[in-house]
């Protein structure tokens, strides 16, 4: 026997406990559709929508458009943008890229205000009520988490990344952003989480992301580790994004 920890759902189940979800500040949808509530009481609405997926939505967007197709993101290709906000990136990629796009996240004021200004009727923007992406096996070129892993637990970021891999074509890849404490920028992060905790804010979480547990969570995916760069790293022409980046590849 090993003292290395238990499975909780297996233990419960072997005493017969009734599984049932708790509402708390884990509750992924109430949490952000509240933080977007809390915002649009407080600034007009486009202010609102814009803000409260983090703002520098005149650069970050282009950024993140750009690092999607330095990794190989075909012009005709498939995307999935899970969280996609209120179309940070959508908008910078509506102009040129000819392919679909699926956007998801929690929150359908975000969502409504990325399908109005990306004015492309031929993408889907769906509501998600927790974890999943709702597309069907092997359909996506890409998937894309910007920012979006960094609120989530280490759990719930696996699951999406399974997800994520159902999804994808074979030779298919995820790009997702993250934290980590070795960057000072974002153990400021970490510090002002920290304030937040004390103050019993219940805020999305900021989550970071141990570079060496990406292998170890890849190994076990079944994905590739393509690349793996620091929040600093100038990838693409258009500026570096502040998050650190990794890539990761479905075998073809
Ligand atoms: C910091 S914002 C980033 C938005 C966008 N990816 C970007 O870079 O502009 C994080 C977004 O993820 C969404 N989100 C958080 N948890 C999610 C989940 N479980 N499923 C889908 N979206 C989620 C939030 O509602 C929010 O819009």
């Amino acid at each position: 026997m090993s003292d290395a920890g238990f499975h909780p759902i297996r233990m419960l189940k072997r005493l017969r406990v009734r599984l049932r979800p708790t509402p708390n500040q884990l509750d992924l949808k109430s949490v952000n559709v509240g933080f977007v509530d809390r915002l649009k009481r407080e600034m007009p609405h486009d202010q609102a929508m814009e803000l409260a997926i983090g703002g520098g939505f005149e650069w970050i967007g282009p950024i993140e458009a750009a690092l999607l197709r330095h990794y190989g993101l075909p012009a005709d290709g498939h995307l999935v943008d899970v969280g996609c906000g209120s179309g940070r990136l959508a908008k910078p990629l509506s102009a040129d890229h000819e392919g679909t796009y699926l956007g998801l996240d929690l929150v359908p004021d975000l969502l409504a205000h990325a399908r109005r200004i990306c004015n492309r009727p031929d993408w889907r923007f769906e509501v998600v009520r927790h974890i999943g992406i709702p597309e069907a096996d092997g359909r996506a070129d890409m998937v894309c988490f910007f920012s979006v892993l960094t609120h989530l637990l280490h759990e719930q970021s696996y699951w999406y990344l399974e997800e994520a891999r159902r999804v994808l074509k074979p030779g298919g890849l995820i790009v997702f952003s993250f934290l980590e404490f070795s960057e000072p920028s974002h153990f400021e992060i970490f510090l002002g989480t920290v304030e937040q905790a004390k103050a019993r804010i219940a805020n999305p979480l900021n989550v970071f992301i141990d570079r060496a547990a990406i292998p170890i969570w890849a190994k076990s995916l079944g994905l590739e580790v393509v690349d793996i760069r620091a929040g600093g790293d100038v990838i693409v022409p258009e500026g570096n994004l502040g998050q650190a980046v990794c890539v990761l590849k479905k075998p073809a």
